[in-house]
C-alpha cells in the first residue's frame, strides 16, 4: 500500500489490518509515536491523519485516506511548531514517554480552538495519559502555544512559576 507520511510517499508491503503504529515504527523507522497500551487507551501512539488525532495502535494502516503526520513532521529542531516550542519553554516532559502523543493531541486542539481553557484542554487531552503527572505544565504550554499561533506574545513561565 502507499502511505504519505510527513510529506513523503512510501510504498509498504504489509497486511491490510496492520495497525498504523507498526507500519510507522517497524516498517518506516519513525519512532516518535510510542507504544503504550496498544488498545487506544493511553494516547502515546497519537499521530494525525489529515490533521485529526488518531490512535495509531488501533488504526489499520489501510484505513488511512490522506496524509499522516507524526511528531517528526510537526516541526524541526530549527523551526519548531508552536506547541513543541511551548513544551520546551515550559519544560513539560518528565520521562517523556507520553509526550509525543500529548503534543500531537495539543496541536490538533489549538488548530481548531485558538483559546482553549483548562476544561477544554482537559477534555481534548483526556485520552492522553501521563503517569509522571505533567498535566499542569501541559495546560500552561497549550495556552502559551495558542497565543503564539494567534500572534500574541506567549507567556514564558517565570522561574517562580516553574518552581511552584
Ligand atoms: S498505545 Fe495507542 S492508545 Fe495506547
Ligand atoms: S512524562 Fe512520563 S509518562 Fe508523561
Amino acid at each position: 500500500m502507499k502511505l504519505k507520511v510527513n510529506g513523503q510517499e512510501h510504498e509498504v508491503e504489509v497486511a491490510a489490518d496492520m495497525p498504523l503504529l507498526w507500519v510507522l515504527r517497524d516498517e518506516l523507522g519513525i519512532k516518535g509515536p510510542k507504544y503504550g497500551c496498544g488498545i487506544a487507551m493511553c494516547g502515546a501512539c497519537t499521530v494525525h491523519v489529515n490533521g485529526k488525532p488518531v490512535r495509531s495502535c488501533s488504526y489499520p494502516a489501510s484505513a488511512v485516506q490522506g496524509e499522516v503526520t507524526t511528531i517528526e513532521g510537526l516541526g524541526t529542531p530549527d523551526a519548531m511548531h508552536a506547541v513543541q516550542q511551548a513544551w520546551v519553554d515550559h519544560q513539560v516532559a518528565q520521562c517523556g514517554y507520553c509526550q509525543s502523543g500529548q503534543i500531537m493531541a495539543a496541536a490538533a486542539l489549538i488548530a481548531t480552538n485558538s483559546q482553549p481553557n483548562d476544561a477544554e484542554i482537559d477534555t481534548a487531552l483526556a485520552g492522553n495519559l501521563c503517569r509522571c503527572g505533567t498535566y499542569p505544565r501541559i495546560r500552561a504550554a497549550v495556552k502559551s502555544a495558542a497565543k503564539t499561533i494567534q500572534g500574541r506574545p506567549s507567556d514564558k513561565p517565570s522561574v517562580d512559576e516553574e518552581l511552584a
